[in-house]
């Protein structure tokens, strides 16, 4: 499937930990992705399992006392080996340079990443000069040229501009066009347009769909709807308490969910995404439980407190590895392991719980 692709980022088996004086939080317990060119991944799963820090650690950005204590991510680099994002400084030259020419991010609150007291001619012509070393005048007329690829208006005059004058779709736009004025390989949208209204959320991602098709790119959506999922990406991956449990394309993930947190993070939502259409009414099916206190270390599969399908003895020993299930499809669950007896799969098959 990833033919005529490029291989863009990977991340091997990646520990990022937080030692605090209660314990230490595992925020990452070895995670795996891999980015292609022309692709959108989305990376899915209930809040405080682990997707802004997997972001973040992609920019070298894992806050103080958190680190990265086991392994990789390595960026592809044109004729030269690739480069191991882990091992920079975070305050350095190369990870500066990295951030934005290679890797931007987009967030939630464009105010986290726009001045409030500069115009945003002023904040795009910035970052052009400092990646792309260009003049002022054709810094400034880069900037017009990218206000208008993301479809704002009357781009020239809106130079002057300053945030707060702008819209909450526009500030966006203003986002996306800075974050995408140093031509970057991987764009990283954490819940970028979470909080627009649905119209202009499909809007701003149909306008990173074109974009990806022109220059290539390698997007990562991370968000908790489904339905920016089912409509921009290719291939989708499921986190839970730090891991990926579940990998495939978008289809295969929406028609047939395998890890049973997969399949009750699509109970627990409107079918928006599926090709059954429509919104189905009635009685909403979710996961029981929370996801739990990331102090604790759960033992085993870390969604066994909460699985319906939980095989005691099994489920509760070593971390599944992840089983091909397909070609295109990956999953750490015991219930597609061939050394797991097929009686020990039926038994729990009813949907009785861990805690019974
Ligand atoms: N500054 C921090 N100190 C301690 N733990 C943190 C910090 N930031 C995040 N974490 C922990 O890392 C885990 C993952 O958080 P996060 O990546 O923000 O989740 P998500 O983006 O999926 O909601 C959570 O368990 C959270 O408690
Ligand atoms: S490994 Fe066991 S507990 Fe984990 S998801 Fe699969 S069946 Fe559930
Ligand atoms: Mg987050």
């Amino acid at each position: 499937m990833h033919h005529g692709q490029n291989k863009i980022l990977q991340i091997k088996n990646l520990h990022v930990e937080f030692p605090l004086k209660e314990g230490t939080v595992r925020a990452l317990q070895g995670v795996d992705l891999t980015f292609f060119s022309r692709e959108t991944l989305g990376l899915v799963g209930e809040s405080g399992c682990g997707k802004s820090m997997t972001a973040r650690a992609m920019l070298g950005l894992v806050p103080e006392p958190g680190e990265v204590t086991q392994g990789e991510i390595l960026l592809a680099r044109k004729d030269q080996d690739p480069i191991d994002i882990t091992k920079l400084h975070p305050d350095g030259e190369v990870i500066r340079n990295i951030r934005g020419a290679d890797i931007a991010m987009i967030f939630q609150e464009p105010m986290t990443s726009l001045s409030p007291v500069h115009t945003i001619g002023n904040q795009i012509m910035e970052a052009i000069i400092l990646h792309q070393k260009t003049s002022k005048e054709r810094a400034a007329e880069l900037a017009v040229e990218m206000l208008q690829a993301v479809g704002l208006p009357d781009a020239s005059r809106q130079l002057s501009t300053y945030p707060f004058e702008l819209s909450g779709g526009m500030r966006q736009r203003v986002m996306v066009a800075m974050a995408l004025s140093c031509d970057p390989k991987l764009l990283i949208a954490d819940e970028a347009t979470t909080a627009l209204d649905v119209t202009i959320q499909a809007q701003i991602l149909n306008l990173l769909k074109d974009i990806q098709e022109e220059r290539d790119m390698s997007i990562m959506v991370v968000t908790h709807n489904l339905g920016v999922v089912a409509a921009v990406t290719h291939r989708v991956a499921v986190m839970y308490l730090g891991r990926i449990v579940e990998e495939a394309p978008v289809e295969m993930i929406f028609e047939q969910p395998k890890h049973p947190y997969t399949q009750g993070l699509l109970a627990s939502v409107p079918k928006v995404g599926s090709k059954v259409g429509g919104r189905q009414a009635g009685r909403l099916q979710t996961i029981s439980g929370d996801v739990p206190d990331p102090l604790l270390q759960v033992s085993g599969c870390t969604f066994h407190l909460r699985c319906p399908r939980f095989m005691r003895g099994i489920c509760d020993r070593e971390v599944p590895p992840f089983i091909e299930t397909s070609e295109d499809q990956q999953v750490r669950c015991y219930l597609y392991s061939e050394d797991v007896p097929e009686a020990e799969k039926a038994q729990t098959a009813g949907g009785e719980g861990p805690r019974g």
